[in-house]
């Protein structure tokens, strides 16, 4: 079988990271605060991360060595506005000079405004529960975008208001790790409100080419055994509890099950691309899920699914139309066995259907604080090493480095990084 191709014109590769995973340092966010709680299950520690606040240019070199072409990087709040309604100029002064790197080296930046870390001070106000934090954090996305918009031309809004929602208040692994459905759906229900609000505050605020969507974690849900109708039943309803519900509020502001009203949900349309994260699949026994059993996995026993980007791609481009951003691709593999067969999968899939997908963020760029983890899983393509803070790139990072000169894959690439016996 013949293994190379070429990747389709108009798709760019880039990296994925968030601000919290990878800057370090001690800025009372509620992920510094749920650490000193206990709640890491290796005990380490946010503040130490990457040290990439201090870094940046240390990982933008590297980033413009291993030809990265599009970057998508959160800035955080709570290092931003410290205190309510008071802002640190000079954060917003480096994420500035952060921006201006990335631009100098040819890099192109998408910019989340939330990913999953919080200000001690919004956290104490009840967080996303508050049925005001979408005011609120509209107040604080247009303070980013007129500090940052000059610079900037395309936004993430929310990053996976689903996963978010569960892990802090259903699974109660995330901060403040509530098990409530009630408070989940609100939850749900307020960061649909505020990607809604954020969509329409940075168009209001910047006429132009902006572009503005959110990342959707969407994962594909499937019967483990299709011929149990509970199965079956189980399967829809996560899917619509988990995705289906907040997805379709989130694009089009019309509300429907699980969300709760809010005055915000009007009709419309909410994005400019489809934002989506795509990891693996779930199977569905009753209301139960858990990975495919005979199936490969990841060091997180997560399913090894390519099939899966090019299902969830081509559902949502059939209901939403509109460009796709792959907005994170990727896995924990810490000896980097098949970190470069996985990227070679998933791209050989989104090449294979029609959808026209614009960009391919790999999640991620380097080894980083995986929220509850802590820093054992490593989903790096550069290998860190925690106590020197070195940064090493791995072999899938060399290949997908070759695989976006070359635009593919080709004979070349395939015989060193993935037909090595
Ligand atoms: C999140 C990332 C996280 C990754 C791997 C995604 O759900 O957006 O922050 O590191 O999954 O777990």
């Amino acid at each position: 079988m013949n293994k190379e191709f070429k990747l389709k014109e108009g798709l760019k590769l880039g990296v994925a990271t968030a601000s919290c995973q990878i800057e370090g340092g001690e800025n009372n966010s509620n992920w510094n605060d749920w650490y000193a709680k206990g709640m890491i299950k290796d005990g380490s520690n946010p503040a130490r991360a990457n040290q990439h606040y201090e870094l940046f240019r240390q990982d933008i070199d590297l980033m413009a060595k291993l030809n990265i072409q599009c970057y998508r990087m959160s800035i955080e709040w709570a290092r931003l506005e410290p205190q309510r309604g008071k802002y640190d100029e000079s954060v917003f002064e480096h994420y500035r000079e952060e921006i201006d790197y990335l631009q100098s080296k040819g890099i192109e930046v998408l910019l989340t405004l939330h990913h999953f870390s919080n200000p001690m001070w919004f956290e104490n106000l009840g967080g996303f529960l508050n049925p005001d934090s979408p005011v609120i954090f509209e107040g604080f996305v247009r303070k980013v975008v007129a500090e940052l918009g000059e610079k900037v031309d395309r936004y993430v809004t929310v990053n996976e208001p689903n996963v978010y929602a569960t892990s802090a208040y259903y699974f109660g692994e995330f901060p403040p790790g509530k098990k409530s459905v009630k408070d989940t759906v609100k939850v749900m229900t307020n960061l649909v409100a505020c990607h809604i609000r954020a969509y329409k505050a940075i168009h209001e605020m910047r006429k132009g080419n902006t572009l503005v969507g959110y990342a959707s974690h969407i994962r594909v849900f499937e019967p483990e055994n299709p011929k149990s109708l509970l199965d079956r039943i189980g399967c829809r309803l996560m899917r619509q509890m988990f995705q289906g519900g907040i997805d379709f509020t989130s694009m089009t502001g019309k509300r429907v099950f699980p969300l709760k009203r809010r005055k915000e949900f009007k009709k419309g349309k909410y994005y400019d691309f489809i934002g989506i994260n795509y990891y693996s699949r779930s199977m569905v026994h009753r209301f139960d899920e858990r990975a495919k059993q005979d199936a490969a996995h990841n060091d997180m026993g997560w399913e090894l699914y390519p099939k899966g980007i090019r299902q969830v791609v081509e559902e949502y481009y059939s209901k939403f139309n509109a460009p796709v951003y792959i907005t994170e691709n990727g896995t924990a593999d810490s000896k980097d066995a098949f970190r470069a067969q996985f990227i070679y999968d998933h791209l050989k899939e989104l090449n294979e259907s029609n959808v026209p997908v614009e960009r391919y963020y790999h999640w991620t760029f380097i080894d980083n604080f995986e929220w509850m983890d802590g820093e054992k899983e490593r989903f790096g393509l550069v290998e860190l090493d925690y106590d020197t803070q070195e940064r090493k790139p791995r072999q899938s990072a060399l290949m997908y480095s070759e695989v976006i000169v070359k635009h593919g894959f080709d004979k070349d690439i395939i015989d060193k990084y993935l037909d090595k016996k």
